[in-house]
């Protein structure tokens, strides 16, 4: 059976799609209080966070809102006579977008609204753990008038998440998977849908690194390193997750970094002034004990944290700080997504560069450091498809999001965002002398 929605939604004018989205996001602006509290109860994160984040998951609505009259194709320069070519960009057709907990409005958000601007239709899942939030997103889509069958979502346990998707990944008439999550998943679900060629976007597993160098303006890299790693508790792939320290500030560093961390307030997410919520299940909690219990075992000592707190519930765990970390760990070459800083030790630029792209994945990378010379250098240097210089937020809906190497390919956000729900059509036509 053809789709049924697609082709009304696809030769919509696009003046016409830009409408629903600016609807949309008005309609995300107006209910940020309820859709924060929502997010912060399903998920976990402080309500200030929360806010963030139907902020930041709205700016994405907005920006391809108005990316979508700007789908331009080309008129080739002639190459013969009576003869014009040209290329078209047309919406790949009925996109599936499977979607994380970590951020379970923004991640759905920036899928969904790439793919209504450019013209295609959405079938979606959410995280088994948080699907409350994405459902009222999806209603606030319909109240902005999205037509009915243009945006269509299934929720799923965990034990069912695989069968829920089963059919959408051999169903030729879906023509594209978004998906955000865990490497191994991102791999299944290019060999499960190879069968029907389709389009990918993948942005899996991260396993950051954060070079400070002797150089560095230590303050500026321990409130950098505060604000990328403690975002959402640490439960974001783009969280750093190995921190190289040069030994000329090794010991300087981890007693700044200690102490703030030691003042992070950690409390429910309902209690205004907390930093740091609980941590998303019992699986999550469990490996970042394993890590910390690993690490220590191997000669890591505390500066901070390295215990779970129970008075608070089951699900949360004191932000830590390891120092004499080495990459026997487990911590080094598995993602925590937990609130752990390892802090590892080296002594010279090439030694950071090596250590730092020793791992499969390739998503975020940081580094502090004063020199321009190195700045160049480091930047050009590092295998990752987003680096941070100086600067530990790195997140915007205007910048192209997305990695290298096992963390997957794609952007989302920017002006690339759209390409991965366009294909290019070539028109050739003759007779025209
Ligand atoms: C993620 O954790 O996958 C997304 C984080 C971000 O958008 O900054």
């Amino acid at each position: 059976m053809p789709p049924r929605a697609f082709p009304a939604w696809r030769d919509a004018l696009p003046k016409d799609r830009v409408d629903v989205l600016h609807r949309w996001h008005a309609l995300m602006v107006e209910n940020a209080d309820a859709l924060d509290r929502l997010i912060s109860l399903e998920q976990g994160k402080p309500f200030a966070e929360g806010r963030g984040e139907v902020m930041y998951g709205a700016s994405y609505v907005a920006w391809f809102a108005d990316e979508a009259t700007r789908i331009y194709g080309d008129l080739i320069p002639q190459q013969q006579r009576g003869k014009r070519m040209s290329a078209i960009r047309e919406p790949v057709g009925i996109v599936a977008a499977i979607t994380p907990w970590n951020f379970p409005l923004a991640m759905i958000a920036r899928k969904i609204a790439p793919a209504l601007a450019a013209g295609c239709t959405v079938v979606g899942k959410p995280a088994e753990d948080t699907p409350l939030t994405a459902l009222a997103l999806v209603m606030l889509a319909h109240e902005a008038g999205v037509p009915t069958g243009v945006l269509n979502l299934i929720s799923a346990s965990r034990e069912n998440a695989v069968p829920a998707v089963a059919d959408w990944l051999a169903d030729s008439r879906v023509r594209k998977i978004t998906f955000t999550g865990s490497t191994p998943v991102g791999k299944y679900l290019a060999r499960e849908s190879a069968g029907t060629l389709k389009k990918l976007s993948l942005e899996l597993g991260g396993n950051a690194p954060f070079i400070v160098f002797d150089d560095a303006d230590l303050d500026a890299a321990v409130a950098g390193l505060l604000a990328s790693k403690f975002r959402n508790g640490g439960q974001t792939c783009v969280c750093p997750n190995r921190v190289y320290v040069q030994s000329g500030v090794y010991e300087r560093f981890a007693d700044l970094l200690a102490t703030r961390v030691a003042a992070l307030k950690v409390a429910p997410a309902t209690d205004p002034a907390a930093q740091i919520g609980p941590m998303i299940n019992a699986r999550a909690i469990d490996k970042i004990a394993r890590h910390v219990d690993d690490a220590v075992s191997r000669g890591a000592r505390v500066l901070t944290g390295g215990k779970r707190l129970p008075e608070l519930g089951p699900t949360y765990y004191a932000p830590t700080v390891l120092a004499d970390a080495t990459h026997d760990m487990q911590l080094s070459c598995e993602e925590t997504f937990g609130p752990v800083v390892p802090l590892f030790r080296f002594d010279d630029e090439a030694e950071a560069i090596r250590a730092a792209n020793d791992t499969p994945f390739g998503l975020a990378s940081y580094f502090y450091s004063q020199d321009v010379r190195r700045i160049d250098r480091v930047a050009r240097q590092l295998e990752a498809g987003i680096v941070g210089i100086n600067e530990g937020a790195l997140a915007s809906e205007a910048a192209p999001f997305g990695g290298v190497k096992e963390s997957g390919y794609g952007r989302e956000g920017s002006k690339y965002g759209l390409d991965d729900y366009l294909s290019i059509k070539y028109l050739c036509q003759g007779g025209l002398e």
